[in-house]
């Protein structure tokens, strides 16, 4: 089975990473797909986005699991990479009426099921968006994201 995890990702976090192990553990391939508005520039370039979950994954050992990044539906890139299901985090009761909507939604422009998987307790309460306000204000990231991320993070920070 072909699992296919589309996110922002923007960046990375130990949500995200705990996640992408389950799911190596849980099917034969992971395909952790960004997903972007190439209208709107981002946190991150898509590119360093990319190169931080590559980096984790390595440094991590999942040799199952690859990286891209789309600008269009998410379906239509799961179909491309001949995935067999949508797989997304479900960190508590808020996410889950948006979730819900888009695994509905895309249900209906395709045959895709969503799976969800519970966040780990630790990491319930942490999203990406805390993350870059942690970095707006100096504060350290280390407890938060990947080893690489926030090295990658770090050095962007220091060159302005
Ligand atoms: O990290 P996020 O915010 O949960 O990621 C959201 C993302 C990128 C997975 C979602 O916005 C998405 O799938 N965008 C692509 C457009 C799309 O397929 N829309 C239909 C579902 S509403």
């Amino acid at each position: 089975m072909r699992a296919f995890y589309p996110g922002s990702f923007d960046p990375i976090t130990n949500g995200h990473l705990d996640i992408i192990t389950r799911l190596a553990q849980t099917f034969d391939q992971v395909i952790v797909a960004i997903g972007y508005n190439p209208l709107k520039s981002g946190w991150l370039p898509v590119e360093t986005r990319v190169e931080l979950i590559q980096r984790t994954a390595s440094e991590t050992g999942l040799v199952n699991v690859t990286v891209t990044s789309f600008s269009g539906l998410a379906v239509a890139e799961a179909k491309a990479q001949d995935a067999d299901i949508l797989v997304k985090g479900v960190r508590g009761q808020t996410d889950l009426p948006t979730e819900m909507t888009q695994a509905i939604l895309n249900r209906d422009m395709s045959s895709f099921e969503t799976f969800f998987i519970p966040s780990a307790p630790a990491w319930a309460n942490l999203s990406s968006s805390s993350v870059r306000e942690l970095v707006a204000f100096g504060a350290p990231i280390d407890a938060y994201v990947p080893k690489a991320a926030a090295e990658v993070i770090g050095t962007l920070k220091q060159r302005g």
